[in-house]
């Protein structure tokens, strides 16, 4: 049994929902239709790197994602095109894998994502809830 206070049971129920594993924290994201992968991280609690707020504005919220599954990803649109110019080139380069905006990226269809720095949020600590857009 899992004892981890933080893991919540994943509600797949939503029509349209997809679920997107964010690697190394282990959480299970479900993202509803239509919506970005960073807000709906955010909805559940977590705390997603950015600088911008989700603007496409500043790179910090890139996640990597296996080439291989690249072609099941939504195109890239030309707001993350020019926010993707903000991260660093060696990991746009990196081998194996593609990277893309968490903001910006609304999945379709499964998947499994990195992104370092991701954490929950503290209960009335420093980290309150971010103003949604
Ligand atoms: S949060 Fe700034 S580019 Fe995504």
């Amino acid at each position: 049994m899992d004892t981890d206070p933080h893991r919540r049971p994943v509600d797949t129920s939503v029509k349209g929902s997809v679920v997107v594993r964010v690697e190394p924290i282990g959480v299970d994201v479900v993202v509803p239709e239509k919506t970005s992968l960073m807000r709906a991280a955010e909805a559940m609690g977590l705390k997603w790197p950015t600088v911008c707020g989700g603007d496409a504005e500043c790179g910090t919220c890139f996640v990597s994602i296996d080439e291989a599954v690249a072609p099941c990803l939504p195109p890239v649109a030309p707001k993350e095109e020019q926010g993707l110019q903000l991260v660093p080139r060696w990991k746009r380069q990196q081998a194996g894998v593609v990277v893309r905006l968490a903001c910006q990226l609304r999945p379709t269809s499964n998947l499994i994502v990195e992104k370092r720095g991701v954490r929950w949020r503290q209960e009335g600590g420093i980290d309150s809830p971010a103003i949604s857009k």
